[in-house]
């Protein structure tokens, strides 16, 4: 995806170049990348609301670009920034958007209502948007995305601004709708312990182009396996050639009395380390397992921690093969 030269004759940002990727019927894809990436570029893309100046993408089936009605009346979509009119309640937002797709308040009335509750919105339901805190708002937004109930949806940080509580909330009502309807969700989030706790699989994309992608666990095996961090105690002598001698260790880091050491299955590794050592006579204090994390994947394979804008770090939060959206692009 080329954006439109800013000058006539100017040479235009490259947003998505090289961006091929499937999504299973019923999965919870992750799309993950750093700002300015282009994960929103992809979904605008995806979505209708932008059309690529090169590729090709399908959703079941429905190509984007020959049929973008067709294509939109499948999906839902809740944004990155805000869309309610803040001049009507919440209900009325959800009522409006559910015209969109041509369903009256009288088919329509419970299920709003249903979702209003689910997103603890039940009380506020008849206040203004002007009225809503941050919070209310994003959920507002979640709410009107599923109003028509699709099957497929499309949610570019969804929890972005909410408190462990609503993005609990949030994720056990898409699980649900997952597990009972069979609702596929392509999402963005900056805190990777959500995408790794929620995606089936990820796709890693960094300066436009699709970096990485597999399940979570395939994802953090790529970094090196896990870290084990043995503690001796002060004036023991030097455990550095016993653990390198040990099986599956890939590398041994020590500051003196404390050794990290990368290794592929860190918890086999806690006994063999105890008992080689008491053999040594080295008097071992502590050992802990740590597995690598979404961050690390991160910092890994884009070079950055994983941040939005000033905001907190990311740690603070199989079905059907057929294919539900294929994407292929230049
Ligand atoms: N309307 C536009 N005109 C020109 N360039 C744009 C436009 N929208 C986005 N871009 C550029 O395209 C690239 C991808 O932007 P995009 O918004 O898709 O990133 P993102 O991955 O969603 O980032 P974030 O995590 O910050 O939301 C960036 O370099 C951005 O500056
Ligand atoms: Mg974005």
């Amino acid at each position: 995806m080329v954006y439109p030269p800013a000058k006539p004759g100017g040479k235009g940002t490259v947003a998505v170049a090289g961006v091929t990727f499937q999504v299973r019927r019923g999965e919870i894809f992750g799309f993950l990348g750093p700002n300015g990436a282009g994960k929103t570029t992809t979904i605008s893309i995806l979505t209708t609301l932008l059309v690529a100046t090169s590729g090709r993408a399908t959703i079941e089936g429905v190509d984007v670009q020959a049929d973008p009605e067709g294509v939109r009346r499948r999906l839902g979509l809740v944004f990155q920034r805000s869309t309610a009119d803040e001049e009507l309640t919440g209900r009325e937002n959800m009522l409006i958007e559910a015209g969109f797709y041509g369903l009256s308040r009288g088919e329509i009335g419970n299920h709003v209502s249903d979702l209003l509750e689910q997103m603890d919105l039940s009380s506020a339901a008849d206040k203004f948007v002007k009225s809503y805190s941050g919070g209310m708002r994003r959920r507002l937004e979640l709410a009107v995305g599923m109003v028509h109930r699709p099957r497929l949806v499309f949610l570019d940080e969804p929890t972005l601004g909410l408190d462990p509580q609503g993005r609990a909330g949030f994720w056990r009502y898409i699980r649900s709708l997952r597990e009972t309807k069979g609702l596929t969700v392509f999402m963005t989030t900056h805190y990777l312990d959500e995408a790794d706790q929620l995606c089936d699989r990820i796709a890693v994309i960094d300066h436009g182009r699709i970096v990485a992608s597999g399940t979570p666990s395939e994802l953090k095996d790529g970094v090196g396996g896990d870290t084990l961090v043995v503690s001796t105690a002060a004036g023991a002598g030097d455990l550095t050639p016993l653990l390198r001698s040990l099986p599956g260790v890939t590398s041994v880091a020590s500051n003196g009395a404390t050794y990290r050491v990368k290794c592929s299955n860190g918890e086999s590794l806690v006994p063999k380390t105890v008992i080689a050592a008491e053999r040594a006579g080295i008097d071992i204090v502590g050992v802990t397992v740590l597995k690598p994390t979404l961050d690390e994947v991160f910092l890994h394979l884009t070079g950055h921690a994983y941040r939005e804008e000033g905001d907190a770090p990311s740690t603070s939060p199989s079905h059907a093969t057929d294919p539900g959206i294929v994407s292929r692009g230049k």
